[in-house]
């Protein structure tokens, strides 16, 4: 049987921005000022320059606040958003000098710009941190995420995180499915990847005016082009048609592909149960690999 790995639909929908609103104070975000202070300060411009919930959505970012941490496990709240976006896996990772064996490489390989084939789930249980996310014209914007926050980044959206000064986070990393904790570091093959062409197509989508720049388009193929322009000429409810096409198409890619993998695999499948499994990841046994955030 197949793994329902549940491709993401990138984008804001009024069920998810409603959620969004859980909290009366929504997530803090503001444009990235470059400047040569390091990463973990807040590098807010003067005046700071927010930027919204709403744009955040627009994006493809969801966010929620004021998540209460204690007995997480059994957080109505929390467990119904893992329901309802089919999270079925997590472990519990603490990112602070004295707690990971290569902190600084570790620390340095999150900052650099990646994105992932899957959704990125972080449940912030202490501490704050920073999730830098690319804006439609390629500019920054940092989010401050800190206990209580849960933030979800779409498949294939390039961005980066940082501790912030006080150099401790424990999250709950969450998974639909198959950990997924492989990133791609931007360039051409990153920007060559399927998942990357498909969040573009969603951002441009949820862009009804279609403002999005031309840098930010060069890596889609020509026949990508020639769709979007033929979606921009269709009504609201063809492109609404043809999201869910799209989307069924991938899903019955991902199951072909599922398919024709070996038994061994498939067993691997039955792990994964609409349980939570938590796991303290021990220290030492931390790869590089099972560490990107
Ligand atoms: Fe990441």
């Amino acid at each position: 049987m197949a793994i329902e790995l549940a491709p993401t639909i990138v984008g804001p929908s009024k069920q998810e921005l409603g959620k969004t609103a859980s909290g009366s104070v929504p997530i803090r975000a503001w444009y990235y000022n470059p400047t040569d202070d390091p990463p973990s300060h807040p590098h807010q411009y003067t005046p700071n320059r927010e930027v919204s919930v709403e744009h955040l959505i627009e994006l493809g970012v969801l966010t929620w606040t004021q998540i209460e941490t204690e007995d997480y496990h059994t957080n109505e709240f929390l467990n119904n958003i893992k329901v309802d976006r089919s999270y079925n896996y997590g472990e519990v990772l603490t990112v602070a000098p004295d707690r990971l064996n290569n902190f600084e490489a570790l620390t340095q390989k999150f900052f650099t710009e990646h994105l992932h084939e899957e959704e990125e789930i972080r449940f912030i249980l202490d501490g704050i941190g920073y999730e830098d996310v690319k804006d439609f014209d390629g500019q920054w914007i940092r989010i401050e995420i800190k206990k209580g926050d849960l933030i979800v980044l779409p498949p294939g959206m390039y961005h980066r995180f940082t501790l912030d000064e006080n150099n401790y986070l424990k999250a709950l990393l969450l998974y639909q499915g198959k950990p997924c904790r492989i990133q791609f570091d931007q360039g051409p093959d990153a920007d060559a990847m399927e998942v990357r062409k498909r969040y573009l197509e969603s951002v441009l989508l949820c862009k009804q005016n279609g403002d999005i720049k031309d840098n930010q388009l060069e890596n889609i193929s020509y026949e990508d082009k020639t769709k979007d322009d033929q979606l921009e000429n269709k009504s609201y409810e063809d492109k609404t048609k043809d999201d869910q096409l799209e989307n069924k198409s991938y899903e019955d890619t991902k199951d072909d592909q599922l398919e024709s993998k070996s038994d061994e695999e498939d067993d691997v499948s039955v792990v994964y149960t609409p349980t939570i499994h938590s796991l303290e990841l021990a220290t030492t046994n931390m790869s590089f690999q099972a560490m990107t955030v």
